[in-house]
C-alpha cells in the first residue's frame, strides 16, 4: 500500500494531543475572531449564570475543535461528556447520555454530520426545550414518556458542516468555523509546543516547520516530534532551519508543504484527466483514497493554496499545480513535461 504521509499525520496521536493540546483561551493561538466571539459568549453566559448556548464547531481535520470544546467548558467550569456520532446507536443511546447530564454539563459530540436522521430528531426537542420524548415498548403497549432535562451545552464538532440538515443547524446558537492557520500563527504554537516537549528550537527552526505544516497545529505538532527524533539522532538535539530542513525532506515533505499524495492528486487530475474537470469519485479510484478523505483532508488544502479549484463541474487543476508538478498541457489536452 502506497504511503500516505499526511492523513497519517494528521491523526491524532493521544500522548502528544494531551500534552500539548491548551487548556485555556490565554494558551490557543490563531483563529482571533473565533476566540474573540466565544469567549464572549462564556463570560456573559458565566454573568448570567446560565449555561452556554450550544455551540457548533466545523473545519477541517486538526484545527482544533476538540481543542476548543475543552477550553470552552474549562472556561465555564464544566464537565464535558464526550462522545460521536457513529457511536450513538440507538435512540436509547442519546437518552442515556442526555439522562446521565447535570445543570450546565457540556455534552460534545464529534463528528455530528455522523449522527443518524433519527437520532437527530430525538436531539431537536433535547437541544430546544431540555426534553426528551421517548417511546417504551413496542405495539400496543408502546408509550411516549416525556422527561425532563437539565440545561446543557451541546457542543458539536464537524469537518462536514454542508453535510447537515438545516433543522440541525439552526439550533446551535452559536457556529464557527475554523480556518488553516497562518506560518507565522503555526510558529508560535510550535515554539510553545517545543518548549513543553523540552527541545531547544530557535525562530527559523519553527518557522521552517510551520511553513511545512499544510496550515494545521495538529501536522505542526506531528512534524516537530519527528524533528525532533531526527536532531537527537543526527545531530545535537537543537532544531533550527537546517535540521528542520533536513527532516522534512526525509519525511518527503517539501518546501510549500505537499507531499506525495497531493502531488499524485494533481498529477491525476492532469495527466489521467487532462486537468479536469473530474469528479471526486473517479478522483479517488485514480489514486487509491476515499473520496471522503479527498474531500475532508486533501483538496480544501490544495484548493487555499490555490492548486485546485472546485467547479459544478468537479475539479481542475489550475496554473499554480502545473508549475509545481513541472507539466504543461498540450493542444490535444494531454500533459506533458514542461
Ligand atoms: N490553536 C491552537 N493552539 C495550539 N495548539 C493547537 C491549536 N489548535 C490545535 N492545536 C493542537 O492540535 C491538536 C489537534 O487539535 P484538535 O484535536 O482540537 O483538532 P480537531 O479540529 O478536533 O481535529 P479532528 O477534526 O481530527 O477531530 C491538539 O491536540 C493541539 O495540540
Ligand atoms: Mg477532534
Amino acid at each position: 500500500m502506497a504511503d500516505r504521509p499526511i492523513s497519517s499525520l494528521n491523526k491524532p496521536d493521544i500522548t502528544l494531543e494531551t500534552s500539548l493540546r491548551p487548556a485555556a483561551f490565554s494558551d490557543f493561538t490563531g483563529q482571533p475572531k473565533v476566540k474573540d466571539r466565544l469567549e464572549i459568549a462564556v463570560e456573559a453566559a458565566l454573568k448570567r449564570k446560565e449555561p452556554l448556548d450550544h455551540i457548533l464547531l466545523s473545519g477541517p481535520p486538526g484545527l482544533g475543535k476538540t481543542t476548543l470544546a475543552n477550553i470552552l467548558a474549562n472556561a465555564m467550569g464544566a464537565t464535558v461528556k464526550a462522545t460521536s456520532g457513529p457511536t450513538i446507536e440507538k435512540a436509547a443511546d442519546l437518552a442515556g447520555l442526555l439522562t446521565n447530564l447535570s445543570e450546565g454539563d457540556v455534552l460534545f459530540i464529534d463528528e455530528i454530520h455522523r449522527l443518524q436522521k433519527t437520532i437527530e430528531e430525538y436531539l431537536y426537542p433535547a437541544m430546544e426545550d431540555f426534553r426528551l420524548d421517548i417511546i417504551i415498548d413496542q405495539g400496543p403497549n408502546a408509550r411516549s414518556v416525556r422527561l425532563t432535562l437539565p440545561r446543557f451545552t451541546l457542543i458539536g464538532a464537524t469537518t462536514r458542516s454542508g453535510l447537515l440538515s438545516s433543522p440541525m443547524l439552526t439550533r446551535f446558537g452559536i457556529r464557527e468555523r475554523l480556518d488553516y492557520y497562518s506560518a507565522v500563527q503555526l510558529q508560535g504554537i510550535l515554539l510553545r509546543g517545543a518548549r513543553l516537549l523540552k527541545v531547544e528550537t530557535d525562530a527559523d527552526g519553527a518557522m521552517e516547520i510551520a511553513r511545512r505544516s499544510r496550515g494545521t497545529p495538529r501536522i505542526a505538532g506531528n512534524l516537530l516530534r519527528r524533528v525532533r527524533d531526527y536532531a537527537q539522532v543526527r545531530g545535537d538535539g537543537r532544531i533550527d532551519a537546517a535540521v528542520a530542513d533536513k527532516a522534512l525532506s526525509i519525511l518527503e515533505i517539501d518546501a510549500d508543504g505537499l507531499d506525495e499524495m497531493d502531488k499524485r492528486l494533481l498529477e491525476a487530475v492532469m495527466v489521467k484527466f487532462a486537468g479536469g474537470p473530474v469528479g471526486v469519485n473517479s478522483l479517488a479510484v485514480a489514486v487509491g483514497e476515499e473520496p471522503d478523505t479527498i474531500e475532508e483532508v486533501y483538496e480544501p488544502y490544495l484548493i487555499m493554496e490555490g492548486y485546485l479549484n472546485r467547479t459544478p463541474q468537479g475539479r481542475i487543476c489550475t496554473e499554480k499545480a502545473y508549475k509545481k508538478l513541472g507539466l504543461t498541457l498540450n493542444r490535444a489536452g494531454q500533459s506533458r513535461l514542461l
